[in-house]
């Protein structure tokens, strides 16, 4: 789990973070969403300690992070693992060596293990065999799931990704959302995402936090998106007029004022059963 308490954030006397709070809960993925430069990436370095926070503390699993100085943060440092915007792997190192990466950087472990563990992992996210092919070789797709694969290799018990669906196709996106999650549920980690995706917010997001401005501005989960009333959650969510109807359509059947007639799972939790048709024999 991770708490933020607080955080204040600026840059040359510009508030770009206002006062942010979060539990982020473990086996879920937590949601940072928000137009471009609402501050979710500020948030997400403040929180993995890239930026220090102006005010604010944050606690992974209860422990004080900010207040932690060297070989303590280290600790920590070492139990999360990033999934960066643009994937940033090694140009000049192929798959094989960007994955070993980390395991070179924090362990000791001889190369027979960490090619065991590489291999692992790449198998994980379903591309074994590609451990000589170069970044340019690879696809986008291909290109996050290595990524992915290197943010996963140390076995986290945090998981940050920051816009994981940047640049590829949707289809492709659906692909990587759901990694994510069987990875989170798996591991039972705590991931925070940041995603200006709709698909991604209704496919993966336990807990969403939604920035508007630097500031918190609503929080919930993905049900309750669909009966919030916060009207620039509601405009920056449903963009589109089609959206609109949908989501008014289906607060009209929640709360019985039409009957049931189209099962909206793909808006909400899949595991929810679909409202009972009352219209029946009327
Ligand atoms: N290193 C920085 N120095 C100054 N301003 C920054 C820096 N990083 C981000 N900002 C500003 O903070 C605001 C939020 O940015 P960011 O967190 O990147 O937004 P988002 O990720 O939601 O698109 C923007 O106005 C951006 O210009
Ligand atoms: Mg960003």
């Amino acid at each position: 789990m991770i708490e933020v308490k607080n955080i204040k954030k600026s840059f040359d006397g510009k508030v770009v973070i206002e006062d942010v709070s979060a539990v982020m809960k473990a086996g879920q993925c937590n949601l940072i969403i928000g137009s471009s430069g609402s501050g979710k990436t500020v948030l997400q370095k403040c929180i993995v300690g890239l930026f220090e926070p102006d005010y604010g503390e944050v606690l992974y699993s209860g422990q004080n992070f900010t207040e932690m100085k060297g070989e303590q943060k280290t600790e920590i440092r070492k139990e999360i693992g990033m999934l960066f915007q643009g994937s940033a792997l090694f140009d000049s190192l192929n798959v094989e060596e960007n994955i070993m990466f980390p395991l070179s950087m924090f362990t000791n472990d001889p190369h027979k293990k960490k090619l065991d563990r590489v291999n692992e992992v790449l198998a994980r996210v379903n591309l074994p065999g590609v451990n000589k092919k170069y970044p340019a070789e690879l696809s986008g797709g291909m290109k996050k799931r290595v990524a992915l694969a290197r943010a996963i290799v140390l076995n986290p018990k945090y998981l940050f990704c920051d816009e994981p669906n940047s640049g590829l196709d949707p289809q492709t996106s659906l692909v990587i959302d759901k990694l994510i999650k069987e990875i989170t549920l798996e591991f039972n980690m705590t991931t925070v995402v940041n995603t200006h995706d709709m698909n991604s917010v209704m496919e993966i997001g336990d807990y969403i936090l939604y920035m508007y401005k630097g500031k918190k501005e609503w929080e919930g989960s993905k049900k309750e998106i669909i009966f919030s009333k916060n009207q620039l959650l509601n405009e920056f969510i449903f963009a589109s007029e089609f959206l609109q109807d949908a989501k008014d359509m289906r607060m009209l059947e929640e709360t019985g004022k039409i009957p049931n007639h189209r099962n909206m799972d793909l808006m909400l939790d899949k595991d929810t059963p679909p409202i009972e048709d009352t219209s029946e024999g009327e």
